[in-house]
């Protein structure tokens, strides 16, 4: 049997910003928790939607649908960002997320660039390495 996945302790286990870590799988889809702090790259995914909900802070994501407008999140709330639209998300302070996207979805969409996180998926069974 799998255990809880609990959300808390896995955003203990690191530090970073910007590199969002699979805590599950869900069918084709991963589960993600991510540290954001600051603002990453305009930029949308062509092929899927993708859920933030905040865990902890509050982030602003920034959209450039046809009204071009800012959706501000708080702990508990959640947005999915349509497919193909550009979005860039900001956090004033840090924010804690997790994220819902189909596998392989890289973090800056088509737009690439230094901030493009690495696939990581160390904390989907953390309590391996302790075996
Ligand atoms: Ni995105």
């Amino acid at each position: 049997m799998r255990e809880p996945v609990d959300l808390a302790d896995r955003l203990a286990l690191f530090s970073e910003h910007w590199s969002p870590k699979v805590v599950a799988r869900l069918n084709d889809y991963e589960i993600k928790v991510v540290k954001i702090k600051g603002e990453v790259v305009w930029h949308d995914h062509a092929d899927t939607d993708e859920l933030f909900l905040v865990i902890e802070g509050h982030l602003r994501i920034q959209l450039r649908d046809p009204d071009e407008r800012n959706i501000t999140l708080g702990p508990g709330q959640l947005y999915v960002v349509p497919r193909g639209v550009e979005h860039c998300p900001v956090a004033e302070g840090d924010v804690a997320a997790m994220l819902i996207e189909p596998a392989g979805t890289l973090n800056t969409g088509a737009a690439g660039g230094d901030l493009t996180a690495a696939y990581d998926d160390s904390l989907l069974d953390p309590s391996a390495d302790d075996d």
